[in-house]
């Protein structure tokens, strides 16, 4: 029974930003027996170690949320590492969970999969109808492979070993547990440091890259924790009835964007910081929209219940956290 609350969960990428929120979503709804391993206890690129893991804990559900991940500095600097040790995680934890029994598994993805200039709102249709991004390229053909794994696993085991391999491709998160790194960090993370520095320096000015003028959709990653139970619950009727074998990833998204000058305004208002806001818009725009279509999710009965301010008001308080501990 996947309800059951005594089965055994193992969460890959506990620690990071999505893996630990599952773990709270899990725990929160009375799951007892989740199991993880740090990436210093279990190297998951490494296959003996991976296979020797699930032999001897043999899980009943599996969450892939380990990943290389970064931003487009990090994916130009090392795309050798990002298409290799994203595509040898996820080739490992899902081959070996089938070989150990598994059948329930959720493949994390990224919206990062789809066409460049895919239409907008993006829909899951638009896979592999066009040419990706240069910039994370190597990422995005890891994530559309671990994709077609999940499907090629049903497809051949589904019938004969009950397995049920299902993947979600969130939007841009944000949410405690992010990456507030200077050069390595995704916009709200890199903003929320900004603001609150110049806020501590007494700055009377924030610069911000471009015009201020293109639109992104964030999603809170305590939603995207409980979007991820939901579809693994998802009784497997419904889930077929809005996927299709060799479609079957469904979207995460808020469901709306913003302009990065709206964010920026949110993001001073949730640290405090009052002085001005400009923009420079000698510096690139990149695309002018990107927004996910989640309306195969929200038909099957989920939306996301964190709005914006409230989420950036929970992150900065982590943020601030974290900053007194330094
Ligand atoms: N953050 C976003 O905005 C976003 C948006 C869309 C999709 N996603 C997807 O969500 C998933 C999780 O992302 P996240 O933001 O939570 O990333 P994260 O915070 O960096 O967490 C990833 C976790 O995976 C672990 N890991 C990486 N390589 C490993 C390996 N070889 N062996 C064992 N553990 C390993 C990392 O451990 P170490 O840190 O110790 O290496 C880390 O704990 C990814 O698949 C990502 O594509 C994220």
């Amino acid at each position: 029974m996947i309800n059951d609350l005594k089965q055994k969960i193992y969460i890959a990428g506990h620690r990071g930003m999505v893996g630990s929120a599952i773990v709270r979503e899990l725990q929160r709804k009375g799951y007892t027996n989740l199991v993880y391993r740090t990436h210093q206890e279990l190297d998951l690129t490494n296959q003996a170690a991976v296979a020797h893991f699930f032999k001897t804990e043999k899980p009943d559900q599996v969450y892939l949320a380990a990943a290389k991940v970064g931003g487009i500095h990090a994916n130009n600097t090392y795309p050798a590492e990002f298409i290799y040790d994203n595509l040898m995680v996820q080739n490992n934890v899902i081959h070996h969970a089938f070989l150990s029994g598994v059948r329930k598994l959720l493949f994390l993805g990224s919206s990062c999969i789809y066409p460049k200039l895919a239409s907008q709102p993006m829909s899951e249709d638009a896979l592999l109808t066009g040419k990706l991004e240069p910039t994370n390229e190597p990422y995005a053909i890891a994530k559309i492979a671990g994709i077609k794994m999940c499907e090629s696993y049903n497809r051949q085991y589904g019938k004969s070993h009950g397995v049920d391999y299902r993947s979600v491709m969130p939007t841009n998160l944000y949410g405690p547990g992010d990456n507030y790194h200077p050069e390595n960090s995704h916009v709200i993370p890199a903003l929320i440091r900004r603001f609150h520095e110049a806020k501590v320096a007494n700055a009377p000015e924030v610069l911000i890259w471009g015009t201020g003028t293109p639109k992104r959709e964030f999603l809170y990653v305590d939603d995207m924790a409980r979007a991820s139970v939901f579809v693994m619950q998802l009784d497997r009727a419904a889930y077929d009835a809005q996927t299709q074998p060799m479609q079957s990833h469904i979207n995460v998204g808020f469901g709306d964007d913003i302009s990065i000058a709206q964010l920026a305004d949110a993001i001073a208002k949730a640290t405090g910081y009052q002085g001005q806001i400009a923009f420079d818009p000698t510096k690139p725009d990149g695309s002018p929209r990107k927004l996910m279509n989640s309306k195969r999710l929200n038909s099957l009965g989920w939306s996301p219940k964190i709005l914006l301010q409230q989420g950036l008001a929970a992150t900065y308080q982590e943020f601030v956290k974290l900053d007194l501990q330094n």
